[in-house]
């Protein structure tokens, strides 16, 4: 990995979304705080540096300013929106509140001449959203792009390697941002677009035998995406010296924890520990209603169990987690930040169990990166495609308190209605999708029986970050299948619902 850009973050919404980019046109890039000084950047030997956008302006004095020597590093620079105005203010030129707020979308002329603006169409539109504007080039600039509003769109000093331009080449709403970026990297960083998966796995997996040493290493694996590719990734580097714990709460879906027991015996036989837990918990959520009760029970619970297991395995040297680089970047714990917290995943437990050496493998993946290391590695698809699951998992999708024979319901009618979406070729049309044990019972009539049972309700949502979310329109006859077997098959079931209410102000759970 001896090219990467490193993108300096100065707050701007977009800056993890910048990073994604480079990445998809093959270069590695990290995010380091806007404070790392000059001297520390040049230690990270970077090919380049991108300066992100920021809520700021910099026409206030406590606006965020970084080391003026990263203009001087000989690395290509190229500022992003806040990026440009700072390059354009710290360099001796002028930069102003505009008379009109150009925001949204601006048709741009481009000069294609350019090596930034190579292959593109001469006007299309770009994405604005920023108050301020360069009015005055500092000296050696020029205006290589301009929209009727602003005559400097975009601004280039060939000699010095400096760029800016004051859209976001970075969001989907600039059609031809990502060839911008692709300019950018190619022909002025010059490089070369080889960063892939593949070399990603070796030189983890290099780096962790440097760091495990002759050693051993603890893991949890949930069943989630992030512990089974961290697993993987271990135990190519150190074999069964990685020794995995795996709490079975009773709250996973049906064949997943026989699908975990499978995987890391058969394809990557680890040191495995399996801890059947399912009436400890059970036995703890007795009689709980509230919701967040349950999930600190929970929570707790799953400490206690992990840590009494790991007793009993004996001092192993490393632990490691399955941390990701969006719980990096929002626990502010990026190379060079003042501020290092902890990640909130596990919480404090590595310490606590004695650990001072912590392995964090893909710390520096995106989501979509993480899958794709996994099948890399050789992990079963339905593993690494796997929709997010809440950590307490169906334990939150039975209303109120629990019993087993609610789980079972909540359970058998989830792996029909999996089954039945992915015959219909749906599943990767969806985000999420699952069924929620209301408690609500009523009256039906099956054979010439009357009966008063429970009310399962389908949620599926399709939505980019969770945070908002649409509730996904599946074709009625669909629906109607999945439902007439979830009340023929599920015993205590004969009414199914379908939840049709976006967030907010819902949330996606129902607890
Ligand atoms: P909500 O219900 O907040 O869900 O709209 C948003 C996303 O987060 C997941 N979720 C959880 N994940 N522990 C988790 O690990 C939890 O307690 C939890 N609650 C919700 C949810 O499945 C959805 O993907």
């Amino acid at each position: 990995m001896s090219q990467r850009i490193l993108i300096l973050d100065f707050g701007g919404q977009y800056t993890q979304l910048i990073a994604r980019r480079v990445r998809q046109a093959k270069v590695y890039s990290y995010v380091v705080p806007w404070r790392t000084p000059a001297d520390e950047l040049r230690k990270m030997d970077p090919t380049g540096i991108i300066l992100s956008g920021s809520p700021a302006s910099v026409r206030f004095t406590d606006a965020p300013r970084c080391d003026p020597g990263v203009f001087t590093l000989g690395v290509p620079v190229l500022g992003i929106c806040y990026g440009m105005q700072l390059m354009a203010s710290m360099l001796g030129g002028q930069v102003a509140a505009g008379d009109k707020r150009e925001y949204g979308l601006a048709q741009t002329t481009f000069n294609t001449t350019h090596r930034l603006f190579a292959d593109m169409p001469r006007q299309s539109p770009t994405w604005m959203s920023h108050n301020d504007g360069v009015t005055m080039l500092p000296p050696g600039f020029v205006s290589i792009a301009h929209t009727a509003d602003c005559p400097n769109a975009a601004m280039a000093d060939d000699d010095r390697r400096l760029y800016g331009v004051q859209f976001h080449p970075e969001v989907t709403h600039t059609p031809e941002g990502m060839r911008i970026i692709a300019s950018f990297l190619r022909h002025i960083c010059g490089c070369t677009g080889d960063w892939d998966m593949h070399g990603y796995a070796e030189t983890a997996v290099a780096r962790i035998r440097e760091a495990v040493g002759t050693g051993s290493v603890l893991l949890g694996l949930s069943g989630g995406v992030d512990s089974a590719v961290t697993a993987a990734l271990i135990y190519r580097a150190i074999g069964d010296r990685l020794h995995c714990v795996f709490v079975d709460h009773g709250f996973m879906r049906k064949g997943e924890p026989e699908r975990v027991r499978e995987v890391f015996t058969s394809f990557f036989p680890v040191h495995l520990t399996c801890v059947d837990a399912a009436d400890r918990f059970l036995d703890k959520l007795k009689g709980v209603s509230d919701p967040e009760q349950k999930r600190k029970i929970i929570g707790s619970e799953f400490v206690a169990v992990f840590r009494e297991e790991a007793a009993k395995l004996g001092k192993l040297d490393h632990f490691a987690q399955g941390t990701i680089y969006p719980d990096v970047i929002e626990s502010g714990a990026v190379p060079g930040s003042n501020v290092i917290k902890s990640h909130h995943n596990v919480g404090g437990l590595p310490r606590e169990l004695g650990f001072t050496s912590l392995v964090e493998p893909l710390r520096m993946l995106f989501k979509d990166e993480v899958r794709a290391l996994g099948l890399v590695l050789g992990l079963p698809k339905d593993m690494v495609q796997r929709q997010p699951f809440p950590g307490p998992g169906l334990a939150i999708r039975v209303v109120g308190d629990l019993t087993r024979e609610k789980l079972h319901i909540v359970r058998e009618s989830d792996a029909i209605l999996r089954e039945e979406i992915d015959r219909a070729h749906l599943t990767d049309t969806l985000s999420q999708f699952f069924t929620v044990l209301t408690n609500v019972r009523s009256v039906g009539v099956m054979g010439d029986e009357r009966t008063y049972f429970a009310a399962v309700a389908i949620r599926a949502v399709i939505t980019d970050d969770f945070m908002t979310a649409d509730w996904a329109r599946i074709p009625y006859d669909t629906l109607a299948h999945i439902s007439r077997r979830i009340v023929n098959e599920v015993p205590g079931v004969n009414r199914v619902l379908l939840d049709v209410t976006t967030k907010p102000p819902a949330s996606i759970e129902w607890e």
